[in-house]
């Protein structure tokens, strides 16, 4: 369900896992009026949904919708799952969280949150499902900087240590001894001006990822790249959100396969 949802990638993703994995069923596409939103979810059950996905402009306000919510969904204060359970109540998840390890480890299977600082770009959506899942992963240090400041320091006052709201001009500096960059803004998106950041002071070793997918390498991927830091793009993380996503429903943890990679980026 999202207003608009014609760009939505997910039929594509869980089209491909409901064939995969035999199953009778289909991910269809819900475009729902926000005035509309709290009379579509009470349709669900009837029209024998296993759940929905939220977007935007929903994830918010779906909250207050719902009979359950998940405490990581509280935690980042937006759903993007929900599962009709058998007796028709709803139950609201946030797969992102989940999603942005999964993706860490898929391209380091031995990263850890707390190797040590990690510093995060953005307090937007994005931003709080990674800073909430570094802080439940067990991160030490996490330097939290915004164009805005007090939305950073709201995120970091509601989740409290090991979060610290840092001034974005000094994101430069804020890189040193730093095991992980994330940028969690819209900057380097298509269409958007590139994320104004010099790396001189982030060592060579720091994990380097950009939660934008369009394009995959964006420019702040690519300066890492050249420097030798190792990387990891948006994709993995909206591949990933989704396999939790599939669970709840379906009852079967689906794969990542490189078939299903190349198909998504196909569309990028
Ligand atoms: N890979 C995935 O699965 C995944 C999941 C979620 C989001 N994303 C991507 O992440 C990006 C952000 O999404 P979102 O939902 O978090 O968006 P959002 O809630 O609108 O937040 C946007 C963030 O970008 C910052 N920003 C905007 N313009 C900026 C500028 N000129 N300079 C510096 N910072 C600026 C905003 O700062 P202010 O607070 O100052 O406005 C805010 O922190 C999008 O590209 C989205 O596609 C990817």
């Amino acid at each position: 369900m999202g207003w608009p949802v014609g760009h939505s990638r997910s039929p594509k993703v869980h089209g491909y896992w409901i064939e995969r994995y035999r199953l009778s069923g289909a991910y269809v596409l819900l475009p729902v009026r926000p005035e509309r939103l709290a009379d579509a979810l009470k349709g669900l059950s009837a029209l024998g949904f296993a759940g929905c996905n939220a977007t935007i402009p929903h994830k918010e306000a779906v909250l207050r919708l719902l009979d359950r919510v998940d405490p990581m969904a509280k935690r980042i204060g937006a759903v993007n799952t929900i599962a009709v359970g058998e007796d028709g109540t709803l139950t609201g998840y946030n797969t992102d969280a989940f999603g942005f390890v999964e993706s860490l480890r898929e391209t380091q299977p031995t990263w850890r949150a707390d190797a040590g600082p990690a510093v995060v770009l953005g307090a937007g959506g994005g931003a709080r499902a990674v800073v909430a899942s570094l802080a439940e992963q067990g991160a030490r240090e996490i330097r939290l900087l915004n164009r805005t400041p007090a939305r950073a320091q709201a995120l970091a006052a509601e989740l409290g240590a090991p979060v610290t709201a840092v001034a974005w001009e000094k994101r430069h500096d804020a890189l040193a001894d730093a095991a992980l960059l994330v940028n969690a803004t819209s900057q380097g998106m298509q269409g958007q001006p590139p994320l104004e950041l010099s790396l001189d002071r982030l060592p060579a070793s720091a994990l380097v990822c950009d939660i934008v997918y369009v394009p995959l390498e964006t420019p702040l991927l690519a300066a890492a790249r050249r420097r030798g830091n190792p990387t990891v793009n948006g994709l993995g993380m909206l591949l990933h959100q989704a396999r939790a996503a599939f669970e709840k429903w379906f009852g079967v943890m689906p794969e990542v396969t490189p078939e299903l990679r190349r198909m998504i980026e196909a569309t990028i």
